[in-house]
C-alpha cells in the first residue's frame, strides 16, 4: 500500500511510539486520526501536526479501547465523516 496520501488511524497516539508514528506519518499522509484516552495530549499533538503540515487533516478522538461502546462510537464517527481508513497502526496495548 502507499503511505503517500493515505488516511491513517493510530491508536495510542498520545505518547511514546504512537506519537512518534504520527509525527513521521504527518508529512506523507492526507488524513490522520489520533486515538487514545488523554484528550489534552491528543489535542496538543493534533495542533502541532496541523501547524507543521498545511496539507494534513488531523483529528483527535478520545477512545478507551477497553470499552467496546467507545470503539463502536469511533467507527460511527468515521462513517459519518466519510473517513475511509486505509492504514491502521494498532499500537496501543491496553490492559483491559
Ligand atoms: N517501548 C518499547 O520498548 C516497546 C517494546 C515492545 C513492545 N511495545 C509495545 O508498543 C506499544 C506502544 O508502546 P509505548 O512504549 O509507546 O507505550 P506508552 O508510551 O505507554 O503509550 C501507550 C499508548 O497507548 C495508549 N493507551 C493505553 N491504553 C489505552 C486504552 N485503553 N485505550 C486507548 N489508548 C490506550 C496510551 O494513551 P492514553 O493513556 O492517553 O490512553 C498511549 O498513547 C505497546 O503496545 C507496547 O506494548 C513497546
Amino acid at each position: 500500500m502507499k503511505i503517500e496520501g493515505c488516511s491513517a488511524l493510530i491508536t495510542g497516539a498520545s505518547a511514546g511510539i504512537g506519537r512518534e508514528f504520527a509525527r513521521q506519518l504527518a508529512t506523507r499522509a492526507r488524513t490522520l486520526v489520533l486515538v487514545a484516552r488523554r484528550e489534552q495530549r491528543l489535542n496538543e499533538l493534533r495542533d502541532e501536526l496541523r501547524n507543521r503540515n498545511a496539507h494534513l487533516s488531523v483529528h483527535a478522538r478520545v477512545v478507551d479501547l477497553c470499552d467496546k461502546s467507545q470503539i463502536d462510537e469511533l467507527v460511527r464517527w468515521l462513517e459519518e465523516n466519510k473517513i475511509n481508513i486505509d492504514f491502521l497502526i494498532n499500537n496501543a496495548g491496553p490492559h483491559c
